[in-house]
């Protein structure tokens, strides 16, 4: 199996390139087998909303990654995208939608995880990652929870060895391949950006902020929402990312029947709310039908799929009393401040 990897990424010449030479063949092996993601799945139209976040990826990483001979020169693109954003907003979608989009070798790696099951070996892996990236561009390297790498914390005097030698690792790499024609991208993750420190947020040129599905950036949806769309103009504008994901949801298990004026009380009630928080709420309301059948004495070990009734308005105002927003409004403000400050185009 090592050997397979390994064997993949030999020139004809049958020696490692330049970039492997120093890279032991078991760190080869776990890039190309745990962190080399071959189908992550997603695609645009899974993600509600976030038209501008859509566009500026769409510029920055997809189009170049596809069409190198025309973003040359002036037009060739940074090297480092960061994505910010309160917890549960989509980064992590973006990130594996990107992959898939691009058509490109996707590297997914989450950054604590670097730091905690790599202990003493991180930095040779990050060694690995980007060279196996490099030999297989075009290639996106997405770094999850990207904080935990290269937070500010770090560089004070309580800083583990260990992780320090990672975040030089990862600094340098970066620094190695910005200016050059590789075509690896890089793209970090973070709900904590204030935590970055500078050294990384300078080589992360592009900062993207993931905002909730509320916060005026949701003009588009996906392409299948449209008939919806047309079917009720009271939805058109800002409310639209979340009755889409309650939608998407329902559907899927053949549960929707909310009327649209119902979606509509649905997203106002649900101000706040980002996308974990609507798909955690959809998935407790879609509980109401089954809960309200074993209060009636059903027995569930009898009760046939098709005689469920359908999820309705009542359920959600049900389940919006368990389900709260995970992100406070004060917390939002500092996500705004961080994006006036050092944010890419100000949503
Ligand atoms: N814009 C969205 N469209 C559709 N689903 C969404 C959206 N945002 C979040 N979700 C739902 O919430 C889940 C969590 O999203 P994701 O992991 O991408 O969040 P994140 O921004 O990476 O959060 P964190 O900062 O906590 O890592 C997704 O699996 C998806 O079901
Ligand atoms: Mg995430």
């Amino acid at each position: 199996m090592i050997n397979d990897c390994v064997d993949d990424l030999r020139g004809p010449d049958g020696q490692l390139p330049e970039k492997l030479r120093n890279v032991t063949p078991h760190h080869i092996e776990h890039v190309s087998n745990e962190i080399m993601i071959k189908n992550p799945n997603v695609h645009w139209d899974d993600i509600a909303g976030l038209a501008h976040a859509k566009k500026c990826v769409n510029e920055m990483a997809i189009y170049p990654l596809r069409r190198p001979d025309l973003f040359m020169g002036c037009r060739s693109p940074g090297k480092g995208l960061l994505l910010f954003g309160p917890p549960g907003t989509g980064k992590t979608m973006i990130g594996k939608a990107i992959a898939g989009e691009a058509k490109a070798a996707f590297f997914y790696i989450s950054a604590s995880s670097l730091s905690s099951k790599w202990y003493g070996e991180g930095e040779k892996l990050v060694r690995a990652l980007f060279g196996v990236a490099s030999c297989r561009q075009p290639a996106v390297i997405f770094v999850d929870e990207i904080d935990s790498l290269l937070s500010q914390r770090m560089s004070n005097g309580n800083e583990h060895e260990a992780s320090r030698r990672i975040k030089t690792q990862f600094l340098i790499e970066m620094e190695g391949f910005d200016g050059g024609d590789d075509q690896v991208l890089v793209i970090g993750a973070t709900n904590r950006p204030q935590d970055l420190d500078e050294a990384a947020r300078r080589r992360l040129t592009k900062r993207l902020y993931i905002p909730l599905p509320s916060s005026g950036s949701n003009h588009d949806s996906p392409s299948f929402y449209k008939p919806f769309i047309a079917r009720s103009n009271l939805l058109f504008g800002l409310l639209e990312a979340r009755a889409w994901i309650v939608r998407n949801l329902l559907e899927k298990d053949g549960l929707f029947k909310i009327s649209n004026e119902e979606m509509e009380i649905i997203c106002n009630l649900t101000e706040g709310y980002s996308g974990s928080d609507m798909k955690n709420l959809v998935k407790d309301a879609s509980m109401g039908p089954l809960r309200e059948a074993m209060e009636q004495g059903i027995d569930i070990m009898e009760l046939k799929k098709e005689d469920m009734r359908p999820v309705t308005l009542q359920d959600f105002k049900n389940s919006l009393q368990e389900i709260r927003p995970s992100v406070s409004p004060n917390e939002l403000g500092t996500f705004e401040q961080w994006n006036k400050q050092f944010g890419t185009l100000a949503v």
